[in-house]
């Protein structure tokens, strides 16, 4: 049977991200499998924390689209071009792109309209291509902080460890 996904709510979040390196590692262990590694994770940081959208877009065209991938939370948008919201910009230009209020970004792609911050983390694989953006939507105000985003840096270092994605140019 597979761990129970601790509720890190209160857990001061560097901790909470030591919790969830902890259990990637044990559930992902003999695992190079990307998909495998997107559900997992998505499923462990979504439920841990409560967000509200919580997932992946993958690279389907070279520095030219995303497209939906393993997630949890309500429906995700199915492509998203690069350059455009927050996951495009944080794939054109290779960044995480924090946002303490969605509605002060511009060209934020809504979604789902109770949400009110996010941050996109990039995700390279093996080869140090990029493979896809972690994308995760919070209903509250300012949800993520430096914390947040050398934890689930980390996290997605995994993809950089583990998995080759070919990418169609
Ligand atoms: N808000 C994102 C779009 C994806 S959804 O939030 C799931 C953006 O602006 O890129």
């Amino acid at each position: 049977m597979e761990p129970v996904i601790p509720d890190l709510r209160a857990v001061p979040r560097a901790d909470a991200y030591a919790r969830l390196l902890e259990m990637q590692a044990l559930l992902l262990h003999d695992s190079t499998d990307a998909i495998a590694g997107m559900a997992t994770l998505s499923a462990m940081l979504h439920h841990a924390f409560g967000h509200l959208w919580t997932g992946f877009y993958r690279v389907v065209e070279r520095d030219r689209l995303l497209r939906v991938g393993p997630y949890q939370g309500s429906l995700g948008c199915q492509d998203i071009a690069f350059g455009r919201g927050v996951c495009g910009t944080a794939a054109a230009e290779r960044r995480t792109v924090v946002v303490p209020d969605v509605h002060a970004f511009p060209g934020h792609i809504a979604c789902d309209a109770r949400s009110q911050s996010e941050i996109v983390v990039p995700v390279y694989d093996a080869t140090g291509a990029l493979m896809a953006v972690l994308d995760i939507d919070s209903p509250v105000l300012d949800a993520f902080g430096d914390d947040d985003v050398a934890g689930l840096e980390r996290l997605v270092a995994w993809f950089t460890r583990t998995t080759y994605v070919p990418v169609p140019a």
